[in-house]
């Protein structure tokens, strides 16, 4: 692939992409060459001179709730299974998690968490009562039968989990039960998980489970979609809620302890504000790290697989909804929290669809994937990034077998899903420093399901730096059409380029036990001369670009 400067360019006729071809498909990418006449319609402008904020590694965080597929069959096979297992845990799972560094995951629930008990996933594993799980009622379940995922082993239980995180090197996050149990039980938790070796009863109960050492377990959510599922409270309960278990009386034990409150779904400004208001006028918000909003986007006829072309760009309008949702909440929560000391957690985002494509019908909520997911994730993560100031946490739900996964799993087979493959390009922007992208592009447009018109911009994306290194990443919406930007790096000059772009050959493609590798990315150098310089982003694409620059 080649590319060229920006006098080359101007004046030039766009004669095509110049980027790899692969059978079947157009070009991957790639910088523009030659011709005479046309100019790139789309500009990329990045200001490695306006930071925004480091990216906290724990944007690429996940989230793995006791729930049809997901910890039993997903995460955990059992030591005595035939499926390769560290300790119980799925193998392939974590060896697959440990390049894409993920930095926390939150655990037990969503819903679950609130009707769980952690005591009763501690002790000799043969020992652990079975429990009804939350989600056993769900139609879809009952319909099955008797099927196990009705009920809760309880093999897989905080040493457990804490294992799984320290084999993948990421951070617990627990999400604590305030619907069914009192804030004691609560306060035990954190006693048995970070109180010192040998120091109370709880400590010694930890050593004997096996773990001698404290967990320091830093991230503890307060609940979970407490105006729903969470006990159904008004803003004014939940924050009651809140300061009985959070504020003055949990010993820190040492660690930094980081409480997240329970948010609003979507766009709901009033529990914000309202919450926000009550903890405020009792000074409240000690502790309170982070606020948990939730955003699910959909579809109008939710097909994970058969969609068309409304059904392509509502996906990806309603994922866009993340950019009004952060900026609307955090003016709310500014209301009353001048300072914005307490930050946004996306605990639980991403693509839900019919459950019509999971690999076993007892995968709840399971569902395939598709480059339509994967760019849903790319403009996601794009968000946070471009919001690295405010948002301090995020969680993609699900980890496996669940909603918007990176795997799936079913005994021994295993895949990773396109939506891995953007965790995968995006890992680059762990930590490093965000920094301002102009983007203009024509935008796209289309019929909605109701006969409205809409409109989504023609190209987005984020930027960041490390050191020399700054890492571009850009997502193409257009179903159909490639998109050239000239691209410019204001504050530095360009020295290399090297393109890594996932698009699909079809984009209903999604990778399978049978064919794992239908969707993923293919990497190449890019030939760059000088900043500007003009790149060819295929249709329905994820590019990342890495950028080396000198000064
Ligand atoms: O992720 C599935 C469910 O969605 C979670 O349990 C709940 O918090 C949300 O409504």
């Amino acid at each position: 692939m080649t590319a060229i400067g920006r006098r080359e360019f101007v004046g030039a006729v766009l004669a095509g992409g110049a980027g790899v071809l692969t059978p079947g498909w157009g070009p991957v990418g790639g910088a523009v060459r030659g011709g005479r006449a046309r100019l790139a319609d789309s500009h990329i402008d990045v200001l490695v001179n306006e930071p925004i904020g480091t990216i906290a590694p724990e944007l690429y965080g996940h989230f793995v709730e006791h729930l049809g597929g997901v910890v039993y069959d997903g995460v955990w096979v059992g030591e005595r299974s035939r499926v390769p297992n560290i300790g119980g845990i799925r193998q392939a799972l974590v060896e697959a998690l440990r390049p894409i560094h993920p930095a926390v995951v939150r655990w037990p629930g969503g819903c679950f968490a609130d009707s769980y008990d952690w005591q009763d996933g501690i002790g000799p594993r043969d020992r652990r009562p079975h429990r009804t799980n939350f989600w056993g009622d769900d139609p879809h379940l009952r319909a099955l039968g008797d099927v196990p995922a009705k009920s809760e082993p309880n093999q897989f239980g905080t040493h457990e989990f804490i294992h799984f995180c320290r084999l993948i090197g990421a951070a617990p996050y627990l999400a604590v039960n305030v619907r069914t149990l009192p804030a004691r039980v609560f306060m035990a938790w954190v006693e048995y998980c970070n109180s010192p070796a040998g120091s109370t009863t709880l400590a010694q109960q930890r050593a004997a489970g096996g773990d001698r050492e404290p967990f320091a377990v830093r991230y503890w959510g307060i609940g979970n979609e407490s105006w729903g599922c969470g006990g159904n409270f008004t803003p004014e309960e939940y924050a009651a809620e809140y300061r009985r278990f959070a504020t003055w009386a949990v010993p820190a034990y040492g660690v930094d302890l980081a409480f997240i409150g329970s948010g609003p779904s979507g766009g709901d400004l009033e529990w914000t504000r309202r919450c926000f208001r009550e903890l405020a006028e009792r000074r409240s918000f000690d502790r309170m790290w982070g606020w948990a909003l939730h955003h699910y986007s959909s579809a109008p006829n939710g097909e994970a697989l058969a969609f068309d072309e409304p059904a392509w760009y509502d996906l990806l309008s309603s994922a866009n909804r993340m950019e009004s949702l952060i900026t609307s909440q955090w003016q709310v929560m500014g209301e009353s929290d001048r300072e914005h000391r307490v930050k946004l957690v996306v605990d639980e985002w991403g693509a839900w669809h019919k459950m019509t494509t999971n690999v076993d019908p007892t995968h709840l909520f399971g569902q395939q994937s598709t480059i339509r997911d994967a760019l849903v994730a790319a403009l996601t993560l794009d968000t946070f990034n471009r919001h690295a100031d405010k948002v301090a946490m995020a969680n993609i739900a699900q980890l496996i077998n669940c909603i918007q996964s990176l795997f799936l799993a079913h005994e021994d087979k295993f895949l990773v899903t396109p939506t891995y493959h953007v965790f995968a390009l995006y890992a680059a922007h762990q930590g490093a420093r965000a920094v301002r992208v102009v983007a203009s592009a024509p935008p796209v447009s289309w019929v909605d399901g109701q006969q409205r018109e809409r409109a989504l911009w023609g190209l987005n994306g984020s930027a960041s730096l490390q050191r020399d290194a700054l890492t571009l990443t850009v997502t193409n919406p257009h179903l159909t059409e490639p998109r050239d930007a000239e691209i410019a790096v204001r504050g530095a000059a360009v020295t290399a380029v090297r393109a890594t772009t996932l698009a699909a050959r079809d984009v209903h493609d999604h990778n399978t036990f049978e064919a794992p590798r239908s969707v993923e990315p293919a990497t190449a150098s890019v030939a760059v001369s000088a900043s500007p310089f003009v790149y060819r982003f295929p249709a329905a694409s994820v590019t990342k670009l890495e950028i080396a620059i000198g000064r």
